[in-house]
């Protein structure tokens, strides 16, 4: 079965494609889009009102499914004109409810018994419409009785708002977002873009994936709560002209999966990236930056009010002496030019050095990219930067990979991290900071 395909696939994909031959192919979306069990064993009520982003909910709900989840779908009367539960059941592989008078349920009450065994009730589109019934705690129709008669405290309420951005930024729905808000729903915010309606604004629904990366971090354990976490993440390019310049092969595959990481578990984070065009993970500042010199200069910044600084950022360790106004042309001598090169700074030293790393108000990780002897060299490394926690990886094994294998390193000793994807190693590494900074404190 070959997969339909969009745009142009390098040539060997293709051809090992039409051979049907099995291809790895590492996407710079595999670390925000997981093949993970993120949601193994929740149970997510998937509620639909109407809107035109009906569509995108059959995306959500195989996404929820493919995350692990299982998902009981309940629509409105207005979301059936836009999508059929026909194709909702197949996706979700169970009936479709839709009226409070299904007399499938023996005991008739199908807005009990569904809230009752759920995990979450997600709205998704959340329709203007809907939101006014919930704010006055209407009931006339299954799924706004469903979340009225839903436990409060045992029964999360996730609303994915979808509508035209005038409709979104009309005080009426902004004071009913406030009200949702403060009788304990999340609100997931929405899009910015191009409308259906052929207007552009805010108020489209957030994409599937987006919505995914949203409930996964929901039901993650915050235990970085009130934190502030900077990383650094990337290669550097220091410029030679304005053509070339010299660069390396950091993907930055772990440092978005560790900003990813920290966000789930409750943290400010800004990111300072190196050129990638990896995807933002969601509720994250990113800085993008060039030079080692324009990420010192960022990640000092940050590190103001940072608590945590991880600094898996592959920093160029020389630049260009001198950089070239325009191209250096070949001038027929058939000699190439002569580089000089000159020592950037040390992100990490510097930062790990300054007043609040010292006093304690800020908890440095580093990251040692080796080619051997990873031990002593990881050990070494932490003491040469003077920091507490350090983690070692042989570079050429992991750059661009979607795993890898990494050993911690600390006073106490080394701890390795088995082979695993970046995410699953970045949720790790997480729970080590975490831990131990509540030791330290
Ligand atoms: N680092 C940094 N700034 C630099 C060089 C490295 O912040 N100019 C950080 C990296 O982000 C990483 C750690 O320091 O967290 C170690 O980087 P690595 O390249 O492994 O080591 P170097 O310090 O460059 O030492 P060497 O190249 O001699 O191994």
């Amino acid at each position: 079965h070959t997969p339909p395909l969009r745009g142009s696939l390098p040539p060997e994909v293709a051809l090992a494609l039409r051979r049907g031959m099995a291809t790895r192919i590492c996407s710079p979306y595999a670390v925000t889009m997981p093949p993970m069990n993120d949601l193994a064993g929740k149970h997510i009520v998937l509620g639909l009102t109407g809107g035109i982003a009906c569509y995108k909910a059959a995306e959500l709900c195989r996404a929820l499914i493919k995350a692990g989840a299982t998902v009981q779908v309940v629509m409105t009367q207005a979301a059936e004109q836009f999508i059929t539960p026909v194709t909702m059941q197949a996706l979700s592989n169970r009936t479709v409810y839709g009226s409070q008078w299904d007399a499938r349920e023996p005991n008739n009450m199908p807005h009990i018994n569904l809230s009752r065994e759920a995990d979450a009730i997600v709205i998704a589109p959340c329709s203007a419409d809907f939101m006014v019934k919930l704010v006055h705690g209407g009931a006339d129709d299954l799924l706004s009785l469903m979340c009225l008669a839903r436990p409060i405290d045992k029964v999360p309420l996730l609303l994915a708002p979808a509508m035209n951005r005038e409709m979104w930024a009309h005080p009426a729905t902004q004071r009913n977002m406030a009200q949702l808000s403060a009788d304990g729903a999340t609100i997931l915010g929405v899009g910015s873009g191009f409308q259906a309606c052929g207007e552009t604004g805010d108020g489209r629904m957030l994409e599937p994936q987006e919505l995914l990366e949203d409930i996964v971090a929901f039901f993650s354990p915050k235990l970085l709560a009130g934190q502030h976490v900077l990383v650094t993440a990337g290669p550097t390019f220091e410029a030679i002209d304005p053509i070339r310049g010299i660069t390396n092969h950091s993907s930055g595959k772990m440092g978005f999966a560790i900003t990813r990481a920290a966000r789930e578990a409750g943290a400010q984070v800004t990111l300072v990236a190196g050129p990638v065009s990896l995807p933002t993970p969601r509720g994250v500042q990113r800085v993008n930056v060039k030079s080692a010199r324009e990420m010192l200069a960022a990640s000092v910044d940050a590190a103001q009010t940072a608590t945590v600084f991880v600094a898996t950022a592959a920093v160029a360790d020389w630049r260009p002496a001198t950089q070239a106004n325009h191209k250096i042309k070949k001038d027929g001598s058939g000699q190439a030019p002569l580089l000089q090169f000159t020592e950037n700074p040390d992100i990490l030293h510097t930062i790990a050095q300054g007043e609040r790393a010292r006093s304690g108000q800020l908890f440095c990780v580093g990251f040692a990219a080796e080619s051997q002897d990873l031990v002593n060299n990881a050990q070494a490394k932490r003491a040469r930067k003077g920091i507490p926690l350090l983690v070692g990886n042989i570079g050429p094994l992991t750059f661009g990979q979607d795993d890898n294998e990494m050993l911690l390193v600390d006073a106490a000793g080394v701890q390795p991290l088995p082979r695993a994807p970046k995410l699953v190693l970045a949720r790790k590494l997480i729970a080590e900071i975490a831990r131990r900074m509540r030791a330290a404190a």
